[in-house]
């Protein structure tokens, strides 16, 4: 007796030997045939993996990047999302061994790697060399890189772009703003890419907006960033990065949007899950801390300590 087609929905489970024949046809060409990200035919993982899910909480290492996407998006209202920043391999590796779900390859790294003022002015081949870094980690968590300014103008652009970046290693990636993209998201989901969302303070915009500054403070602004939402989960993100969004707007939309919300800057609980800047969390980039950051350690303490002990050494002979 076959197994029933579990694989694609129990609507088309079938103990019928032509059936389960045609059905079994269906899907290996399902699976060679890349099917448009948000296709009515979902192909969910297989039982073991599955299992492993349920069991672990975390996807086994041979998922693809669409299950990868789909067990964060699962995790909406659920068990909450922990996501950072990486740049670079050590720390991709460690953060990963580590238990983290997501991995940013944030445009952040213009600020807190590259040392210029904002993320104005990173270029599409700066992530694609720190994507590749992360990506040689091998995570068991999701890969995610940001597409940066100008290189998402047009749909077409921003297809491009993102199937440079997964190339390079990302497994999603990630853009900022609301109705105005939601076509540019549509066309990168639309050929399998998973999309992340990025709501609120954009620091894309920082220039524009002279500062960075908290959203969702009047009614009016919540009504846009709520209209926002509900564009970008059309267009088929499978979760939204809320920033500086101030907390009881966070918890209204997040109660509102049915893909997880992941917040930085906009308080505790409010989100589906948290981001944070990896430097902010080690306290490694003492320069410019955010008010929002909640450090673990102190890194730039341990670190200069470290330096002047190596320095007295070498030169005290
Ligand atoms: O670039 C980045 O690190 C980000 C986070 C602030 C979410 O977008």
């Amino acid at each position: 007796m076959p197994p029933p087609l579990r694989f694609f929905s129990a609507r088309f489970a079938t103990h019928d030997p032509f059936v389960y024949r045609l059905g079994l046809q269906v899907f290996i060409l399902a699976r060679r045939v890349r099917l448009p990200y948000g296709s009515p035919i979902k192909l969910e993982p297989p039982p073991a993996r599955r299992l492993f899910r349920f069991l672990t909480g975390h996807p086994p290492s041979s998922v693809t990047a669409l299950e990868k996407a789909e067990s964060i998006r699962a995790r909406k209202a659920a068990r909450p999302i922990a996501a950072l920043t990486a740049y670079d391999y050590p720390t991709a590796r460690l953060l990963d061994e580590s238990g983290v779900d997501v991995l940013l390859v944030g445009d952040s790294l213009g600020m807190v790697v590259l040392g210029f003022p904002d993320t104005t002015q990173v270029t599409l081949d700066h992530m694609l060399h720190h994507v590749a870094a992360v990506a040689r980690a091998k995570p068991q968590a999701l890969i995610v890189a940001d597409l940066p300014i100008h290189t998402y103008d047009t749909p077409t652009q921003a297809l491009a772009t993102a199937r440079q970046l997964v190339a390079a290693g990302a497994e999603a990636v990630k853009l900022e703003g609301g109705i105005r993209q939601a076509e540019k998201i549509q066309a990168i989901t639309h050929v399998g890419i998973p999309v992340m969302g990025h709501l609120g303070m954009l620091p894309q915009r920082v220039i524009e907006e002279g500062g960075y500054r908290k959203k969702g403070r009047t009614p009016e602004q919540t009504a846009a960033l709520h209209a926002g939402a509900a564009a970008i989960i059309e267009a088929g993100v499978f979760a939204i990065v809320f920033e500086s969004i101030i907390p009881a707007t966070a918890r209204l939309l997040t109660d509102s949007l049915t893909v997880p919300t992941i917040g930085i800057g906009c308080g505790s609980n409010t989100c589906d899950g948290e981001v944070a800047v990896i430097t902010d969390l080690l306290g490694s980039y003492p320069w410019f801390v955010p008010p929002f950051a909640r450090p673990e350690t102190n890194l730039a303490a341990a670190t200069r300590e470290a330096v002047a002990r190596y320095v007295s050494r070498v030169q005290g002979g």
